[in-house]
């Protein structure tokens, strides 16, 4: 009888904690940031559609651009739209113009069929040392002019504010390079931290961006390689008991011991952007990219945590698509950080579930390219003085970032980086006629110059406003250049 109650017990036990995992890895979904500085973008309802068939759940924007969230109604995508940092001034300043964003960009959509918009990200990475100090007094006012606007709409249980920001507001010295030795740094904490009191008590969640591939990138060969991944065969790191085995899982507990230290360590926490990219750096390769994303969805799916902040963890992959016209100052990567190319192509297979029955992921489909054919160097120039002007005047105005050392298209001669560079020029530009020139140096082939590894783009056909009035422009220019000649 004992035994058959013992049994029962055991029974029972195990059917609970079956069931208690199964509800508490109910709510661990891969989020993704959707950017879309891009020359050409893809119809935003073909990229919801593929969100759809890929299980995507969380989606991270960096504006409130209306033709994709028209594109996200009806579906049960939970979306967090955001407030350029150009925007935090006028936003600090105006409870008013703070009332017609939120108005405007969550109010609107919110009815039964819209868009389930569950977070409002104030700033993007306001704190960077690149922005010398502009955002550091606009924030908070811009925060708190957002939450006082989503009150008055009756939304603060529903939507809550966030920033997000860039790992470096926090730091481990030198000296003691663990993560409980780590806080905000002096010259911002002060700021951050009324930041981070102000989103406890309106109990909404400190969103930082980690970037293992930029510690290997600005650690160059010092870093150890393996310690990016979380698979690494590295020494591990030890901090007391603790033992870290990836950068990634040290330098969001330097931000716990940080937050602990201001004296919020329960503050939830979700981390905005984490990916690698797969050009633009020697390091930057699909190979690498899909490691570390695997790697990371798998580590953060499995609902552990990290040694200081048990459980799961919520958190955004960068990114969904590559962007063809970010600033490269940060590095020529930049351009290379989507899991999809620029025309919806997935570039590796990624198992989002990290439950591996899933295969690849879905690519967006109905997607036109423009007509098959390239610029590129003709090969019977000989007048070559300008060659360099006319390549540098073309890599200016479009994307040349697959050239460098250690890139996708480093193994080209100079010829071939001059073609590489007119093609992408004339692309951009929608294959214009007049955009295969470059001083006589250039010509128009049918047959694709691509080869190993390096691809020679065709641009996706968009069809879209922008294209046009690009036609339009050019055929105005061309008009009054003959007026002028008249
Ligand atoms: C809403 O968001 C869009 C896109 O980010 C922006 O252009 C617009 O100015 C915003 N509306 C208001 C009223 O601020
Ligand atoms: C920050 O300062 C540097 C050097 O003074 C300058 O080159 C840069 O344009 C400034 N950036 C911004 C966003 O103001
Ligand atoms: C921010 O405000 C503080 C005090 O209110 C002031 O000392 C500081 O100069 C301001 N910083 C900027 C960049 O405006
Ligand atoms: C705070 O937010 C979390 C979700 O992020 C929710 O589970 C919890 O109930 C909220 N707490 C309060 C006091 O509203
Ligand atoms: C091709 O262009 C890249 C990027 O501008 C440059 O680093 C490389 O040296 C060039 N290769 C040749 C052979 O000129």
């Amino acid at each position: 009888m004992a035994q058959e109650n013992a049994s029962n017990c055991i029974y029972l036990a195990t059917f609970l904690i079956i069931f208690l995992t199964i509800i508490s890895s109910s709510s661990a979904w891969v989020g993704v940031n959707w950017g879309t500085m891009t020359t050409h973008q893809l119809p935003p309802k073909k990229v919801v559609k593929m969100l759809k068939d890929n299980g995507f759940r969380k989606l991270k924007l960096f504006d409130a651009d209306d033709t994709i969230l028209t594109a996200l109604m009806g579906t049960d995508i939970e979306v967090m739209v955001a407030i350029p940092n150009v925007m935090l001034s006028k936003i600090s300043n105006s409870p008013m113009d703070a009332d017609s964003w939120v108005y405007e960009n969550v109010t609107a959509y919110l009815f039964r069929g819209g868009v389930n918009i569950k977070y409002v990200a104030v700033g993007n990475e306001p704190f960077l040392k690149a922005y010398n100090g502009s955002y550091l007094n606009k924030t908070l006012p811009a925060l708190k002019n957002i939450q006082t606007s989503l009150n008055n709409a009756g939304l603060e249980s529903k939507v809550k504010v966030t920033v997000p920001f860039n790992a470096d507001i926090y730091y481990s010295p030198d000296s003691n390079p663990v993560p409980s030795a780590g806080d905000f740094r002096p010259e911002l904490r002060d700021i951050t931290i009324e930041i981070v009191q102000f989103l406890y008590s309106t109990n909404s969640t400190f969103t930082v961006n980690i970037y293992p591939f930029l510690s290997l990138y600005y650690g160059q060969d010092n870093f150890p390689f393996d310690f990016a991944f979380f698979d690494g065969k590295n020494e591990p790191l030890r901090d007391g008991k603790a033992v870290y085995n990836n950068v990634f899982d040290a330098n969001l507990d330097t931000l716990m011991w940080a937050l602990e230290k201001a004296g919020y360590p329960d503050l939830h926490v979700t981390v905005g952007e984490v990916g690698w990219p797969t050009d633009g750096d020697k390091n930057a390769n699909a190979k690498n990219a899909k490691r570390f994303n695997q790697g990371f969805i798998k580590h953060a799916l499995r609902g552990n945590g990290t040694p200081k902040r048990k459980g799961m963890m919520d958190f955004y992959l960068f990114s969904l698509i590559d962007e063809n016209d970010k600033s490269v100052a940060p590095g020529n990567f930049e351009r290379h950080w989507g899991i999809y190319e620029f025309d919806g192509k997935p570039k590796y297979e990624l198992d989002i579930r990290g439950n591996h029955k899933e295969k690849g992921l879905v690519s967006v489909e109905g997607i036109k390219y423009l007509e098959k054919k390239w610029c590129v160097l003709d090969p019977e120039a000989t007048d070559l003085d300008d060659l360099g002007k006319n390549v540098d005047y073309a890599c200016s105005h479009s994307d040349c970032t697959a050239l460098g050392y250690g890139c996708s298209c480093s193994n080209l001669n100079v010829q071939g980086n001059a073609s590489y560079a007119f093609n992408m020029y004339y692309q951009v530009n929608d294959q214009m006629d007049w955009d295969c020139d470059f001083s006589g140096l250039a010509m128009v082939t049918h047959e694709d110059p691509s080869e190993n590894g390096c691809n020679f783009p065709l641009m996706v056909a968009s069809g879209s406003r922008a294209g046009l009035s690009k036609i339009l422009m050019k055929a105005m220019e061309v008009y009054f250049f003959a007026m002028l000649l008249l």
